[in-house]
C-alpha cells in the first residue's frame, strides 16, 4: 500500500522543492544542550520586554476595543498605527512620506517575502551579500531567484562589484530585479553600508534601472558614531523600499513590521499580502499602537541601546582577552546590531569545526549559513544580545581554546 510519502514527489511544486530549511534553527536545537552557551541565535534579551506596561494596555485595549481589536482588520494594517508610522518616519529619517507608503506586515520576514512573491520570476537574477541574512536567502530562493553574490567588505556591500554585474546582465539584454542590502550592522557581518556607497547604489539603479531593498531591523540600536542616511529617504524617484520592524526594539513575538515603498508598488503588495494572511494580527496592532502613543517606545529605545552596549563591550574584551594573537583571527566592531562577524585562517572550516564547538559546550552560527553559495567556510557569527555577561566571556575562552587547538 502507497503511503502518501510515495506520491509526493509527483505532486510537489517546483518551488516546494528548492526550499531549504534555516541552518541557524536546525543549530538552535543542538545548542539546547544542557551547559552549552549558545553565541548562535539572534534574539533579542527577553528581560527587556516591557510586560508591565502590556499588562495595563491588554487590559486597556480590551476594555475599550476588545470587538475592534479581535476582529480581521484592513490588509494595510490599523491606520492609527500606519499614521503613527508616518511621523516617525518623517522625525526619524526625513521619509517625505504619507500613508499611502506604508504596509504593516507580519515581521520584515514577511516583508522579504512579499518582495519575492510580488518581483522574482524563476531564475530572475537579484544581488545579494556575501554574506547576507539567511532568511532573505531563503525567502528569494523559495521564489527560485538567481542569486548573485556580491562580496561585502567593511564598509558594506562592494559597489564596484555590483555595477560590474549590473552592466554584464544589461549587455545580454536581462534585467537584475533588485538588489537587497542590510545597510546599518548588518546581520551578520556587522558591517555598515558607507554613505558614499549608499550614494551610489542608488545611482546605480537609476542608471541600469533596478531598485534597492533596504531592510534595515537594526538601525535605532545604535551604541556609537552617527546614523547615515537610510537609502529609502535619500531616493526621491521611488526607486529604494525599506523593510523595517519592531522584533529588536520592542519584542518579536506580536510579529510587526513594515514596508515603506512608493505607492505605485504598494497595490501589488497589497494584493500579494491578502492570500498570505488577510491582514496582520488586529490584536497586536491595537497593543502595539497604545504602547507606542502612551509614549513609551523612544524610553525603550534608550534602555535597550545601553543594556546592549554593554553586552558587546563585554563580547568585544573577551576576544581581546582570549582570542591568539597574531594567528590571522579578525572580528568586527560594529557600531551597532546584535552581531559579530569573525574571520579565522583560510584552513580552519568553522562547518566541521561545529561538532567539537558544541562538545566543547559553546556554539556559533558558521558563516557558511550566510553564503548561498556555502563559501565564507572560515568564517563566524556570534551574537552578543541573549547570552549573559559571564556566558559571554565564558563562551569566548572556550571558543579561543578550540581555535588555539586547531591553529
Ligand atoms: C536582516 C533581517 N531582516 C529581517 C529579519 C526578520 O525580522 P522580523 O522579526 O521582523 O521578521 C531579521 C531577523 O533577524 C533580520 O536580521
Amino acid at each position: 500500500m502507497k503511503k502518501v510519502a510515495d506520491i509526493l514527489p509527483g505532486l510537489l511544486s517546483n518551488n516546494s522543492k528548492v526550499l531549504r530549511r534555516s541552518e541557524i534553527r536546525e543549530l538552535l536545537k543542538l545548542t539546547r544542550q544542557p551547559g552549552v552557551i549558545s553565541l548562535a541565535g539572534g534574539l533579542p534579551f527577553p528581560g527587556l520586554f516591557p510586560l508591565e506596561e502590556l499588562k495595563d494596555i491588554v487590559a486597556t485595549v480590551l476594555d475599550r476595543e476588545g470587538g475592534q481589536a479581535l476582529q480581521y482588520g484592513p490588509t494595510e494594517g490599523d491606520p492609527r498605527l500606519i499614521e503613527w508610522l508616518v511621523q516617525w518616519m518623517r522625525n526619524q529619517e526625513g521619509a517625505e512620506i504619507d500613508q499611502n507608503y506604508i504596509l504593516i506586515c507580519s515581521g520584515a520576514q514577511q516583508a522579504l517575502d512579499l518582495i519575492g512573491r510580488v518581483f522574482i520570476d524563476p531564475e530572475d537574477p537579484i544581488i545579494v551579500g556575501l554574506p547576507t541574512y539567511l532568511g532573505a536567502i531563503q525567502a528569494f530562493m523559495g521564489y527560485r531567484a538567481n542569486l548573485i553574490g556580491v562580496p561585502v567588505d567593511k564598509q558594506g556591500m562592494d559597489v564596484d562589484r555590483v555595477e560590474k554585474i549590473l552592466k554584464e546582465f544589461a549587455k545580454k539584454g536581462h534585467k537584475v530585479k533588485f538588489i537587497y542590502i542590510v545597510p546599518d550592522f548588518q546581520n551578520p557581518a556587522g558591517v555598515t553600508l558607507s554613505l558614499e556607497r549608499r550614494k551610489r547604489l542608488l545611482d546605480l539603479c537609476y542608471t541600469y534601472d533596478t531598485v534597492t531593498v533596504e531592510d534595515s531591523p537594526y538601525r535605532d540600536l545604535r551604541y556609537e558614531g552617527d546614523a547615515l542616511p537610510m537609502v529609502g529617504p535619500m531616493d526621491k524617484r521611488g526607486y529604494a523600499f525599506s523593510l523595517h520592524t519592531f522584533s529588536k526594539i520592542f519584542a518579536p513575538g506580536p510579529r510587526l513590521g513594515w514596508i515603506v515603498a512608493n505607492p505605485a508598488i504598494m497595490d501589488k503588495l497589497v494584493m500579494a499580502k491578502q492570500p498570505a494572511d488577510l491582514c496582520t494580527s488586529s490584536f497586536a496592532q491595537a497593543i502595539l499602537f497604545e504602547y507606542l502613543n502612551r509614549g513609551l517606545l523612544k524610553p525603550h529605545i534608550t534602555k535597550s541601546i545601553d543594556y546592549y552596549r554593554k553586552k558587546q563591550q563585554a563580547m568585544l574584551e573577551a576576544l581581546d582577552r582570549y582570542m591568539p594573537k597574531d594567528a590571522g583571527i579578525d572580528w568586527t566592531h560594529p557600531e551597532g546590531g546584535l552581531f559579530l562577524w569573525m574571520c579565522l585562517p583560510e584552513h580552519i572550516d568553522t562547518d566541521a569545526l561545529f561538532p567539537k564547538a558544541v562538545e566543547k559546550k559553546v556554539a556559533y552560527v558558521m558563516g557558511s549559513a550566510f553564503h548561498f553559495d556555502r563559501s565564507g567556510r572560515n568564517t563566524l557569527r556570534l551574537n552578543f544580545s541573549y547570552p549573559s555577561e559571564e556566558q559571554i566571556d565564558e563562551g569566548i575562552k572556550r571558543l579561543a581554546d578550540l581555535f588555539k587547538k586547531e591553529l
